[in-house]
């Protein structure tokens, strides 16, 4: 088959089924199986300045989606911005954060933080798309999970959850950011544009540094880096001594700069 009509394919799949790419491959998959829900996990990261580990307590939960477990590519920028800590008077936006595990270990580092996902997250659409009914309308599993891992690493002074869907407007409160940060955010080809817009949007007044952590999937990833090839340009960021290893889990941790 040729690659136009592996990209069609895909594309149909991705319809039928948009968070299949996360479940269908053995390898690449986190090892955490769907039925967690509302467990404790610890993660920790270590670095030559910091005396003890960094630790991130996320509670998990695979109920709402993909976003409620944490994923490689996030667990490769917390322990890269680990080791770029620390980060006091810093102001760091955080997208797709999921559990939050990128941000809250930025707000342990001692940034100031939002984490931001969507309220209501795909499955949740999708049920209404095809039953007609608007299914959990004020259930916001996502960031409850996210205000619940902000509690439990005691960071309530200084990470706040905020609902930002890419493409939106951004909020008119949003402070001006040091560092934003993503990471396992490229997924979802009808986000694709939302997201690149979102990054746009965000550089149109201030050069923020961004880091984009990304895991590789399938080839209409390519779609993505198309869309953002018209307005920033990138390079791998070569500092991280744990650059090899993840190399090879298809893992590319990224440093966006907005075309002038
Ligand atoms: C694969 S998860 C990664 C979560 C986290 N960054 C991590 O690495 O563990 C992708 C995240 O992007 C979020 N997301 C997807 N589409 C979005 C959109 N249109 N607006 C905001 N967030 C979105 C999902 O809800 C999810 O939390």
């Amino acid at each position: 088959m040729s690659i136009a009509n592996d990209l069609v394919l895909d594309e149909k799949l991705d319809q039928l089924d948009p968070l299949r790419h996360f479940r269908n491959d053995d390898e690449l998959v986190p090892v955490q199986p769907p039925s967690i829900h509302n467990q404790e996990i610890r993660l920790s990261f270590t670095a030559p300045h910091l005396p003890d580990p960094l630790v991130v307590r996320l509670t998990v939960d695979a109920s709402p989606g993909c976003g409620g477990i944490a994923w490689p590519a996030g667990e490769v920028l917390a322990s890269y911005i680990s080791r770029r800590g620390p980060f006091e008077g810093k102001m760091v936006l955080e997208l797709g954060s999921g559990t939050g595990l990128v941000g809250l270990a930025a707000g342990l580092l001692g940034a100031n933080v939002w984490i931001t996902d969507q309220a209501f997250v795909l499955c949740l659409w999708i049920a209404f798309i095809t039953t007609g009914e608007i299914i959990c309308k004020h259930h916001r599993p996502l960031l409850d999970i996210m205000l619940r891992n902000v509690a439990l690493n005691h960071l309530v002074d200084r990470v706040c959850v905020k609902e930002l869907n890419w493409g939106d407007a951004l909020p008119h409160d949003m402070p001006n950011f040091d560092l934003i940060l993503a990471a396992d955010c490229v997924y979802f080809e009808p986000a694709f544009p939302l997201l690149v817009k979102t990054l746009v949007d965000l550089t149109s007044r201030h050069h923020p540094e961004i880091l984009f952590c990304y895991k590789k999937r399938r080839k209409a990833d390519k779609r993505f880096f198309n869309l953002l090839k018209k307005e920033f340009v990138w390079s791998d960021v070569t500092d991280d001594p744990n650059r090899e290893v993840y190399s090879r889990e298809s893992i590319s941790l990224l440093k966006l700069v907005r075309k002038r």
